[in-house]
């Protein structure tokens, strides 16, 4: 076991992990938010995609102890409030889900994506969604959620 200290949606938070967990595994479990979600365990899908000191790592591929010291931002730290972050409000805008289960990691991908590339090309966008599996929406509607993000972004 190991002790631990994350700041994790800008809350200090501690905690005895055995050192085999994986980060998801302590956030949903341990820290019981579970809006991050595990799709495949893997590191196929993106799911788990948090924010590890501001760069979007998927979660299942990080044991827990890796992240001592760091901060983390989950979905649940997106919002500002009531108000969503442009992210969120650019996916609920275009209908960029159906189901929800990828919503997530999509979200936490999309805004490291446009931190790097305010002003993404069809390129950029497409690199920057691959490691994110959506089974339900064929991508469409993400991709017009991913340019309207940069829009409510710039216009902020
Ligand atoms: S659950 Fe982590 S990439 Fe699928
Ligand atoms: S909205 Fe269902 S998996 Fe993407």
């Amino acid at each position: 076991m190991s002790k631990i200290q994350i700041t994790l949606n800008g809350v200090a938070r501690s905690a005895e992990v055995e050192d085999r967990t994986l980060l998801v595994s302590f956030i949903r479990d341990t820290l019981q938010l579970t809006g991050t979600h595990v799709g495949c365990d893997t590191t196929q899908c993106g799911a788990c995609t948090v924010h590890v000191d501001g760069r979007a790592i998927k979660s299942c591929t990080m044991l827990a102890v890796q992240a001592d010291g760091a901060t983390v931002t989950t979905i649940e730290g997106m919002a500002t409030g009531e108000t969503l972050h442009p992210v969120q409000q650019a996916f609920s805008e275009c209908h960029g889900l159906q189901c929800g289960y990828c919503t997530p990691g999509m979200v936490m991908a999309v805004a490291d994506l446009l931190r790097r590339h305010p002003h993404p090309t069809d390129a950029q966008i497409e690199h920057g969604l691959e490691g994110n599996i959506c089974r339900c929406t064929g991508y469409v509607n993400i991709v017009r959620s991913v340019r309207r993000a940069a829009e409510l972004m710039a216009a902020r």
